[in-house]
C-alpha cells in the first residue's frame, strides 16, 4: 500500500506536459493598442506618466499602425486630442477633426486593421467632463440626455471616417441605444458598439489624463462612473448595454475588477477588459525600480484577466506582448 494520494497534481505540471493542460493563452488577436493622436505636434512626443508611450501626430498615425500590424496587432483604439477645446465637444464630431484624420490615414495604409475609436467629449470640452455639463438639482454637472445627442453625432462622424467599431466611454444612461438608432439611420448599420459598460470611477486612470489631456477642472467623475464597491451595480450597467444593443461588453479597469469581469462574461456577449493607464504605469515603475520583471508581470497580468473571462484585452504593452509571443 502506498502512502501516496492517487491523485497526485504535481504528476500534470512535469515541463512537457504543461502546454497541453494550458487553460487560457493570450494571443495577438486578443489585444487591442491604445493609440494617442494629437493635432498639435509635428513629431512623436513621450507620455512622461506611461513610460514607452506617445502621442502621435496624425502625419505618422498611419507609420505606427502599419508596425503594430507587421507584429500581428489587429485593432487599434484611437483617443484625439484635438487644438480647440469648447464647453460642448464641437471639435469631437468635426469631419475634419484629429481622429476622423487618424482613421482614414489608417484604413487607407492598413485596411484590414480594426479601427476602434473611443466616444466620449472629455478631450473636446474646455472644463473637461465627459458631455455637457449645466445646473442639476445637486448642482453643476454632467447632464444625461442633453449629452446624448452630442455622442450620437461623435459616433455617426467616427463611422463615416471608416471606423468599425465605435466605443461610448462616457457613462452616459442610454448613450448605447442611443448611439445604435443614430448609426443606424445613417446608414452604418455595420458598424458594431462596443460600450465602456462597466466602468467604475478609478484612481488608476491618473496617467491617462496627461496622455489625453482630459483632467476636469471641477467635481470628479463619481456621479456617471460607478463607485469601487459595487459589484451588483457593475453587473446590472452592463447588462443594460446588452439590452440596448451593444456588441462589445467592457470592464475597465481590468486588474482590480477581475471578479467584477467574471461575472460580466456571463452575461454572453464578447467581453473586453481595459488595462488602464494606472495598471501600466504601477508595473512599468516597479521595472524601473527593479522590483518586478516586466515580461513575467506583464504576461502574468493578461494570463489572469483572460481567465477570469475577457476575449479582449485593451493593453498600452500590446506592441511588447506581440514581440514576446513571437519569442515563444
Ligand atoms: C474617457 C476615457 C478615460 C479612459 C478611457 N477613456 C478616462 C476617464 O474616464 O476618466 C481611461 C483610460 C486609461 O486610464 O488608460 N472617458
Ligand atoms: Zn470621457
Amino acid at each position: 500500500m502506498s502512502i501516496f494520494p492517487k491523485r497526485r497534481m504535481r504528476r500534470s505540471r512535469s515541463r512537457h506536459i504543461q502546454p497541453l493542460l494550458r487553460e487560457v493563452t493570450v494571443s495577438k488577436n486578443d489585444l487591442i493598442a491604445p493609440l494617442f493622436v494629437d493635432e498639435l505636434i509635428t513629431a512623436p512626443k513621450p507620455i512622461e506618466s506611461m513610460p514607452g508611450q506617445f502621442r502621435y501626430p496624425v502625419s505618422g498615425i498611419a507609420a505606427v499602425a502599419a508596425d503594430l500590424w507587421s507584429l500581428g496587432i489587429r485593432s487599434v483604439l484611437l483617443f484625439g486630442i484635438p487644438k480647440e477645446k469648447d464647453a460642448v465637444g464641437t471639435s469631437a464630431y468635426d469631419p475634419d477633426g484629429i481622429v476622423q484624420h487618424a482613421i482614414r490615414k489608417i484604413k487607407t495604409t492598413v485596411p484590414d486593421m480594426v479601427v476602434i475609436t473611443d466616444v466620449c467629449a472629455c478631450e473636446y470640452t474646455d472644463h473637461g467632463h465627459c458631455g455637457i455639463i449645466g445646473k442639476s438639482r445637486h448642482g453643476t454637472d454632467l447632464l444625461n440626455d442633453p449629452s446624448l445627442e452630442l455622442m450620437n453625432r461623435i459616433a455617426v462622424s467616427h463611422a463615416e471616417s471608416g471606423a468599425d467599431i465605435v466605443a461610448p466611454s462616457c457613462m452616459l444612461d442610454g448613450v448605447v441605444g442611443s448611439i445604435r438608432t443614430a448609426l443606424d439611420e445613417a446608414g452604418h448599420e455595420e458598424v458594431l458598439i462596443m460600450s465602456y459598460s462597466t466602468k467604475f470611477a478609478s484612481s488608476l486612470y491618473g496617467p491617462f489624463r496627461e496622455a489625453a489631456d482630459s483632467g476636469y477642472s471641477f467635481g470628479d467623475r463619481s456621479t456617471y462612473q460607478i463607485h469601487p464597491a459595487n459589484s451588483r451595480e457593475a453587473f446590472l450597467e452592463s447588462q443594460l448595454d446588452m439590452d440596448e444593443g451593444a456588441d462589445i461588453l467592457m470592464v475597465k479597469p481590468a486588474g482590480f475588477y477581475l471578479d467584477v469581469l467574471s461575472e460580466v462574461a456571463t452575461l454572453g456577449l464578447p467581453v473586453a477588459a481595459y488595462q488602464v493607464s494606472g495598471e501600466y504605469s504601477m508595473i512599468k515603475a516597479a521595472v524601473a525600480n527593479g522590483w518586478l520583471k516586466e515580461k513575467e508581470t506583464v504576461l502574468e497580468s493578461l494570463n489572469c484577466i483572460k481567465r477570469a473571462g475577457a476575449d479582449l484585452i485593451i493593453t498600452y504593452f500590446a506592441a511588447d506582448v506581440a514581440r514576446w509571443i513571437d519569442e515563444i
